[in-house]
């Protein structure tokens, strides 16, 4: 009987995840009590201070002879790849959902990922030690979401640590002991020699370490790792030493090896975590170049970009290494350099979506002392050339001529929103006015409704969700999810002030959303720009059609201001000779800009 049970704890932000998990270290005596520091597993200090976890460190628990092995799903869409790899590396998963709110979109897509890697399932309600816990409804309510009987679902106070034995003892009972690679493996699809005979472990995370280099965090498969063995990370084809292996306790535990089924750490030595890579397989045996990889393994590519400037010029090399730095542990963070007229030097970040933006910018400025300007950020977009030839850009800066191009594509998304049944209206009215298609809509119970739409990308990283909140006075919750690219009628918006094109305020729109975007800028523009004693036209166009404008008016000297009296044909004459020498200027002079005025468009609104 294998004593090994692998799973992991899908949750809400707030619904108790951190803390559930410090309790089962409590109840099966990983960490003394008095060892306890308030949410130990919780590890980045900005984490704790946000009060949001985006990763708890794995840990190896000991319950009634059984080893459990809990590792984390984070509970953000930024990071649904990494979910995937750690639905890859269990057999089950514990849903914990608060029982004074309820499931929320979130936990629902995370879940749907889970059951599409056939995990079991145990379903914890959260906190029923609260009086606005309302059992029943919630029941109910993950009845109708996911088909699990209430029968089934265990009743907690992770605060209190009532019946959270009862989750140990169905997790011994419920999920199965490790599979093998065939877990993995579709139906169909033979398992090979080197499944069988040689060592293959799933990186299902990894972290830099600067003393040590990089750990991967494994799930192992078939065969063993043990201390000193030669292994290979077959994606990046990178050769290493086992360091040192070992388990989470939930600090790391040297052992001599860690076997098929366990879950553990191996120290690579390695530079950077994109040597090691989330999905890649860590593998040791003879046949290095025939070994095939454990399935699932893609480089995540950046489905948002930002430009990031120092405040102070003199910091552009300092904000270099900073970004370097955390390259070395965030292997999906990319970037290169970037100028701009108004905001200087800087670089162009491509991220998995909002939340890895905020994080990347809080530590850039927190733990590198940097001043920053982040600019709106942007998705991607496919151009399939006239010579068929496809391009991605991720500014509209490098937009080709369009006479070159046949089609422009964007990513678009899944879009899923609760909300309570009051605020459906608002939520479908915002859907669509960002040009999403409405795709479905279910009863959860009689207050709470789930809608399903598709929508572009570029509309749900705009405020979408601070929108759907405050249409719901706070109770609606969603989860995005790329799907594909599709064409579009996409067109780049330029900004012209006095006929110049202002190159770092273009941006790709939908063709039908150009006015509507481009008229705010305008006006935006006519705030903080100074008059100037000529007219300045500020003009939103798509190519030489103009689809918004306004007019900085000129201010006026009286030039007739010392005529007392007399012909009125001198006063017209001295005006006329002022309008000739404002055209005069208009045609030579160049307006300055301000820089506030690049700085209140580019700006990313806080
Ligand atoms: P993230 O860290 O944001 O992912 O949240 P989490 O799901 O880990 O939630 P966390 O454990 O941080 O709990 C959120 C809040 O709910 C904290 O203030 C906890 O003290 C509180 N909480 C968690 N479980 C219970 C419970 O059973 N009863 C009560 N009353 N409060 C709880």
């Amino acid at each position: 009987m294998n004593p090994i049970r692998n799973f992991c704890i899908i949750a809400h932000i707030d619904h108790g995840k951190s803390t559930l998990a410090d309790r089962m270290l409590e109840i099966t005596g990983t960490v003394q009590k008095r060892d306890m520091k308030a949410q130990l597993l919780d590890g980045m200090d900005l984490e704790r201070e946000r009060g949001i976890t985006i990763k708890l460190q794995p840990v190896r628990m000991n319950w009634k002879n059984h080893i459990l092995n809990l590792i984390d799903t984070p509970g953000h869409v930024d990071f649904s790849f990494e979910v995937s790899r750690s639905l890859a590396a269990v057999e089950g998963a514990i849903l914990v959902v608060d029982a004074t709110q309820g499931i929320e979109a979130q936990t629902l897509a995370n879940l749907y990922s889970a059951l599409e890697h056939n995990l079991e399932i145990i379903a914890v309600l959260n906190k029923i030690d609260l009086p606005a816990a309302d059992v029943e409804r919630v029941s109910t309510e993950i009845e109708n979401a996911i088909g699990i009987s209430r029968e089934d679902m265990i009743h907690v106070s992770a605060k209190t640590g009532e019946n959270v034995d009862l989750i140990l003892d169905a997790i011994v009972a419920k999920f199965p002991p490790p599979k093998g690679i065939a877990k993995l493996i579709d139906d169909e699809k033979e398992l090979d020699a080197t499944d069988t005979n040689d060592t293959k472990a799933l990186v299902f995370d990894s972290v830099f370490d600067p003393y040590r280099g990089v750990v991967a965090y494994v799930r192992v498969f078939n065969g063993r790792i043990g201390k000193r063995n030669k292994a290979r990370f077959l994606a990046t084809k990178t050769d290493i030493e086992v360091l040192e292996c070992g388990y989470f306790r939930p600090q790391l535990d040297p052992q001599p090896s860690i076997e098929s089924g366990e879950i553990g750490y191996v120290v690579t030595g390695l530079k950077s975590t994109r040597e090691a890579r989330v999905g890649d397989t860590l593998y040791i045996g003879k046949n290095l170049e025939n070994a095939s990889p454990l399935p699932g393994f893609r480089i995540v590519r950046p489905m948002l970009f930002a430009g990031i400037f120092p405040t102070e010029a003199d910091d552009f090399a300092q904000l270099r290494d900073a970004l370097e730095k955390l390259s070395l542990s965030d292997a999906s963070l990319v970037f290169e350099p970037e100028h701009s007229p108004a905001l200087g030097n800087g670089y162009r970040v491509g991220l998995l979506g909002m939340l890895h933006l905020e994080i990347i910018q809080e530590r850039l400025e927190r733990e590198f002392d940097l001043d920053l300007i982040v600019t709106a950020p942007s998705v991607p977009y496919d151009i399939l050339l006239t010579s068929g030839e496809k391009i991605r850009i991720s500014s509209a800066a490098d937009l080709p001529d369009p006479a070159h191009i046949k089609e422009i594509s964007e990513p678009w998304s899944r879009v899923e929103i609760i909300t309570p049944k009051e605020s459906v209206g608002a939520a479908m009215d915002l859907c669509t006015k960002r040009r999403g298609l409405f795709k479905n809509m279910q009863h959860l119970d009689e207050s709470r409704v789930l809608l399903t739409f598709e929508m572009p990308l570029a509309s749900v990283i705009t405020d979408m969700h601070d929108r759907l909140k405050s249409s719901s006075s706070g109770y609606a919750s969603m989860s995005s999810d790329f799907i594909e690219f599709r064409t579009g009628q996409l067109v780049k918006l330029d900004i012209l002030v006095a006929g110049d094109r202002i190159d770092s305020l273009s941006q790709m729109v939908h063709q039908s959303e150009a006015r509507h975007i481009g008229a705010p800028i305008c006006t935006k523009l006519k705030d903080v720009i100074p008059r100037a004693n000529f007219a300045i036209a500020l003009q939103a166009a798509i190519g030489g059609r103009i689809v918004a404008r306004e007019t900085i008016p000129a201010y006026r000297k009286d030039v007739t201001a010392g005529l007392y009296g007399g012909d009125v044909s001198r006063k017209n004459k001295l005006l006329k000779k002022q309008k000739a020498g404002k055209k005069r200027m208009k045609a030579m002079g160049k307006i300055e800009l301000p820089q506030e005025a690049f700085m209140a468009i580019l700006k990313r609104d806080e």
